[in-house]
């Protein structure tokens, strides 16, 4: 586990500010809606508010090595006579270029279980590190607490008002996310937010938004927990958000040859990844976990 220490946004405090969960998205499988992947990363590239954090699951990972490993599950644009000798290889320049245009815009990167057992069944340990390395960016292994610091830009001034501006500049505001891959089995969706509170009440307590992936759902939970005010004289209310951050692997295919999502009978579930939004000079934090009608 790692405390990422502080992720620093420049910013318009009264602006609403974005954070894109993206993860599970299981490149590689014939099964990936990649798509609605590019449209979600076309969209953090053009919104100047939006930074996003990987939630882990970027590939599918299902290597000649692997139990559930079919030829027919293969994304066939991304393997081929050429490259499938070096699978490894050939998943990680796929993830590269899609995300290549948005890699400045990232708070990190959490691996996935997809990530730790490829690595584990390869001898690859250096997979993860290379992968961010390649985008630049930090790889926060399977749990991370990173504490976004928002502070106000100095706006272009000058004589009176750079004052004004330069005072603002100390203006900040903070916010503690823990992000997880997350872990379980449990197909209902009860279970799968049981999951998510569990990290929330068990695991770290001190955090304002929790993320979760790992059980491919789009889901919210708010919950409010009391603790008292710096001087330790008023009893305040301390609300938490935990999000579950969606899946780009669709549970069925469009042919006789099932996925091995339908070979286990997953249940269909709404594809996309959900959107924290954070209004730092109002305080305000909320969730948008919109959803595609027709997919794929
Ligand atoms: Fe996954």
């Amino acid at each position: 586990m790692i405390s990422a220490g502080k992720f620093i946004v420049n910013c318009d405090l009264a602006a609403t500010q974005r954070i894109v969960a993206i993860g599970d998205i299981h490149l590689g499988a014939a099964q990936c809606d990649k798509k609605l992947l590019r449209e979600t990363i076309e969209s953090v590239r053009t919104d100047p508010n939006a930074l996003w954090i990987g939630m882990g699951d970027y590939g599918d990972f299902h290597d000649i090595k692997h139990r559930f490993f079919a030829a027919s599950d293969l994304d066939p644009e991304i393997y081929n006579a050429n490259n499938i000798g070096n699978f490894s290889r050939a998943t990680q320049d796929a993830l590269v270029k899609e995300f290549e245009p948005i890699k400045d815009k990232c708070i990190g990167l959490v691996m996935g279980n997809h990530e730790y057992n490829f690595m584990r069944r390869n001898l690859e340990s250096g997979w993860m590190d290379d992968f961010a390395a390649r985008l630049g960016v930090q790889n926060l292994g399977y749990r991370a607490v990173i504490h976004m610091v928002y502070r106000q830009a100095e706006k272009a001034s000058s004589g009176k008002s750079k004052k004004k501006a330069s005072k603002a500049k100390r203006e900040e505001v903070k916010y503690t996310i823990f992000a997880v891959h997350g872990a379980g089995s449990s197909g209902s969706v009860s279970g799968k937010k049981k999951r998510l509170q569990k990290y929330m009440d068990e695991v770290f307590v001190g955090a304002d938004i929790y993320l979760m992936g790992h059980v491919h759902l789009l889901d919210y939970t708010l919950d409010t927990k009391l603790t008292t005010n710096e001087a330790g004289t008023e009893i305040v209310p301390l609300p938490r958000l935990g999000v579950i951050t969606g899946t780009y692997l669709r549970t069925f295919s469009d042919s006789a040859l099932p996925g091995y999502g339908e070979m286990k009978g997953y249940a269909p579930t709404a594809l996309g990844s959900p959107t924290v939004s954070i209004t730092p000079s109002l305080d305000l934090v909320g969730v948008e976990t919109k959803f595609k009608r027709r997919q794929g």
